[in-house]
């Protein structure tokens, strides 16, 4: 084996954890729905979670659906997998739909709050028909649930 491929099988793997509109607000939006954790307190965890699993992380966010629709195209061939919490995206992106369908990668869709337990508009995903799984309602705990099922499905 040359040094290069040793090299790219030691290498560890690496997801993209990728985080919506307002999502940036996280720890002081609307916290009796979204809870007091900030959104360096989410990558934190994602990070920890990964470790456990030896994955590497890396932890975005963005209010603009184009840059997110960005950083999926570019997970393809630097991540083994993508946590997606689209926020109100979720509701509307047929685009960001589309993005995930075309880089043919396990994407697991997280949202913190229990949406079918909210308004009604928030009770269709675009995303889901494209989501490997789905973790709703179980705050900032269902992105270490999101990690653990790609570090560990078949
Ligand atoms: C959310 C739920 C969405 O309906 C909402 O627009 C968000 C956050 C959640 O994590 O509960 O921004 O994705």
């Amino acid at each position: 084996m040359t040094d290069t491929a040793s090299d790219a099988a030691s290498a560890p793997r690496r997801l993209l954890v990728l985080n919506g509109p307002n999502l940036n607000l996280l720890g002081t939006r609307e916290p009796a729905i979204y809870g007091t954790a900030t959104l360096a307190d989410v990558e934190a965890l994602c990070r920890n979670r990964a470790g456990v699993h030896g994955l590497e992380v890396d932890f975005a966010q963005s209010n603009h659906e184009g840059v997110l629709i960005d950083a999926i195209h570019a997970a393809r061939g630097t991540a083994a997998g993508i946590v997606i919490n689209p926020g109100a995206f979720t509701h509307t992106s047929i685009a960001i739909a589309d993005a995930i369908s075309a880089v043919e990668l396990p994407v697991i869709e997280v949202h913190l709050s229990n949406v079918h337990a909210r308004e009604a508009f928030r009770h269709h995903s675009y995303i889901s028909p494209v989501a490997a799984a789905v973790f709703i309602g179980a705050g900032i705990n269902g992105y270490g649930y999101a990690i653990d099922q790609l570090a560990t499905r078949g």
